[in-house]
C-alpha cells in the first residue's frame, strides 16, 4: 500500500500509453512527441518543465483533450478518450477540465464575475446558482470584491486569479496552467502559484502545470521532465 491510488486498486485519473504525435507540413514530418506513457493520479500537482520546443505544450494540449495523438493511447478515468470525436472531446473538457493560459485570455466586455460564469454557460449548468458557483470561486481566489470590475481595471495577477476561478467554477477534478505566471513578475506570479496550492489542497484538484521556472514548479509536488518529445525523468519534489 505505498501509493493511495494502489491501495483499492483504484485506477489512475490519467493514464498515456505510447502517445506519439506527428505534425506534417506539406512533405515533412515532424515527430513532436515520441512514446509518452505516464500516469497521473487523482489529486496530485504535477509540473511539468522541458527546453523550448521540448514538446510540453503539445502534451498539454493532448492531456486536455484540446488535441488528439497521433498515436498511442490515452485513458482518461479509464475511459479510451484518444478516439473520441471533437464534439466528444469538447464535452469532456467542459466537465472535467479546467485551463489557466499565459495570457490570462478574460473577455474584456464581460465582468468579472461575467468571465467566471462562463464555463457554466458552455457546460449547460448555468442555473439560479451559477452567479453563486460564481461567487464562491471568486471568494477562493481572495476576489470577492471585484466582481463587477472589468479585466481593464484589475492588475495581471488579479486577473490570472480570475482565470483561475473561471477554471474551477464548475468544481472541473482536472486544472492545466501552461506557463500561468509567463506574464508575470515573481512577486504577482509566487502569489498566482499559491492559489493553484490552495484548490489543490482545499478542493482536491489535480493540477498539472507547465513553466520554464524550476521554482515555480517547486509549489508541485511532483516533477516531470521532457526533452526532444520524451520523458526523461519525474520525480517526488522534496520541500
Ligand atoms: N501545429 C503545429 N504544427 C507543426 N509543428 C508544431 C505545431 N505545434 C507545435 N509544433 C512543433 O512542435 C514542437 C514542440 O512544440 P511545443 O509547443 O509543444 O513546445 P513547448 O515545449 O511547449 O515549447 P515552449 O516552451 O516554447 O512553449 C516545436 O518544434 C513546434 O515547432
Ligand atoms: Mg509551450
Amino acid at each position: 500500500m505505498d501509493s493511495y491510488g494502489k491501495k483499492n486498486g483504484n485506477i489512475p485519473l490519467i493514464r498515456l500509453e505510447n502517445i506519439g504525435m506527428i505534425y506534417k507540413i506539406g512533405d515533412i514530418s515532424y515527430e513532436v512527441l515520441k512514446g509518452i506513457n505516464m500516469t497521473i493520479e487523482k489529486g496530485e500537482f504535477v509540473s511539468i518543465m522541458g527546453a523550448s520546443g521540448s514538446g510540453k505544450s503539445t502534451l498539454m494540449n493532448i492531456l486536455g483533450c484540446l488535441d488528439k495523438p497521433t498515436s498511442g493511447s490515452y485513458f482518461l478515468e479509464d475511459r479510451d478518450v484518444s478516439g473520441l470525436t471533437s464534439d466528444e472531446l469538447a464535452e469532456i473538457r467542459n466537465k472535467k477540465i479546467g485551463f489557466v493560459f499565459q495570457g490570462f485570455n478574460l473577455i474584456q466586455r464581460l465582468s468579472i464575475i461575467e468571465n467566471v460564469m462562463l464555463p457554466l454557460y458552455y457546460s449547460g449548468l448555468h442555473s439560479r446558482d451559477s452567479e453563486e458557483m460564481a461567487v464562491e470561486a471568486l471568494k477562493l481566489v481572495d476576489l470577492s470584491e471585484k466582481g463587477n470590475k472589468f479585466p481593464n481595471q484589475i492588475s495581471g495577477g488579479e486577473q490570472q486569479r480570475v482565470a483561475i476561478a473561471r477554471a474551477i467554477v464548475n468544481n472541473a477534478p482536472i486544472i492545466m496552467a501552461d506557463e500561468p505566471t509567463g506574464n508575470l513578475d515573481s512577486v504577482r506570479g509566487a502569489d498566482v502559484m499559491n492559489f493553484f496550492g490552495k484548490i489543490n489542497a482545499e478542493r482536491g484538484a489535480t493540477i498539472i502545470l507547465v513553466t520554464h521556472d524550476r521554482h515555480i514548479a517547486g509549489y508541485g509536488r511532483r516533477l516531470v521532465t521532457v526533452k526532444d518529445g520524451m520523458i526523461i525523468s519525474s520525480e517526488t519534489i522534496n520541500i
